[in-house]
């Protein structure tokens, strides 16, 4: 957790404003908002906050834009139950409450000076997007970076834009996929999962760490590749998800054995957790 977050703020959400919302397909909405006292979140990539509105409840969100970036922060958010169902009829000018920034973020001391390979499907691009933006803004801190992206279908892809100005530039290798296409969209790209872009990549398993951040049942597949490429656990980070509620360590909603996830992760080492019972 930042230094930032003082303890009352643990258990009481303070309003933001929406200045924006975007659709990102037709079932994922970009939300920019903006803290009511205009200060920053105070977060790091990686770390996620309590979104609620009143009626609703609250659910985690990662932030999924950089702390390098202006006064605003931005919450992709799919439309998945009650709380994000709610947030999809937001527009700007509104208000929603939020708690944190919370979550370990992911380690940028260790991540300095090495190359990276971040490998996101669907939904796992909102915090790698935070951590893309920031190495876009302190580009001499780290080394050649490679993003892998799948998607379930052309329609699926998040952060187009976003994806297509990293194509673009020459500080990203970029490689998307999409599981499968019916041909009603413009699409000529790949075909296939996303573990089928790990095997054509040329990387030093001595000086690379891959960040993997994706659906439950993609992380086998990926960490068998990369594990193949001789990466070792201690060389791959994961983001996890778990049902939450306090966020704070206090209800033991979120344990994966003795760990919390909203506390001692949601990002871990694979070598911490990949023993651990249902951790994977
Ligand atoms: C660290 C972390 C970061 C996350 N980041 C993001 C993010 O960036 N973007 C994003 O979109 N999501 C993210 N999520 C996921 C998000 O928190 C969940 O989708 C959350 O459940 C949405 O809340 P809700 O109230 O809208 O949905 P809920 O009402 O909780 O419903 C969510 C799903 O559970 C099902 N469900 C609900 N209640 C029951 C029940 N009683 N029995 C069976 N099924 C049920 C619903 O049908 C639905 O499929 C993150 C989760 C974590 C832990
Ligand atoms: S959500 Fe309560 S302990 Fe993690």
């Amino acid at each position: 957790m930042t230094g930032s977050t003082c303890h009352s703020s643990l258990y009481l959400p303070f309003g933001c404003e929406v200045v924006a919302v975007t659709d990102l397909t037709p079932g994922e909405k970009l939300f920019r908002l903006r803290k009511a006292d205009g200060a920053p979140l105070g977060h790091l990539p990686g770390q996620f906050v309590q979104v609620s509105l009143l009626g609703w409840g609250e659910a985690p969100i990662s932030v999924a834009s950089s702390p390098t970036r202006d006064g605003v922060f931005e919450l992709g958010v799919r439309r998945a139950g009650s709380l994000t169902g709610a947030m999809h009829l937001l527009k700007a000018g509104d208000t929603l409450g939020i708690r944190g920034p919370f979550g370990r973020p992911f380690d940028l001391r260790r991540l300095r000076g090495q190359d990276l390979l971040l490998v996101s499907g669907g939904c796992g691009l909102a915090p790698l997007r935070s951590l893309i933006q920031y190495c876009e803004d302190r580009p001499s801190e780290f080394g050649a970076i490679s993003i892998l992206y799948g998607a379930k279908s052309p329609a699926h892809t998040l952060f187009k834009e976003d994806l297509a100005a990293w194509e673009a530039s020459a500080r990203f290798a970029c490689s998307l996929t999409v599981d499968s296409f019916t041909g009603e969209e413009c699409y000529d790209g790949n075909i296939g999962l996303i573990t089928a872009l790990i095997p054509p990549l040329a990387f030093d398993p001595d000086n690379t760490i891959a960040v993997v951040v994706g659906p439950p049942p993609m992380y086998r597949g990926v960490i068998a590749e990369l594990k193949k490429k001789g990466l070792p656990s201690g060389r791959i980070v994961l983001s996890l998800e778990r049902q939450m509620r306090c966020g704070v360590g206090k209800c033991g909603h979120c344990s994966i054995e003795h760990l919390y996830c909203c506390q001692d992760g949601p990002v871990f080492w694979l070598n911490e957790i990949e023993n651990l019972r249902g951790a994977l």
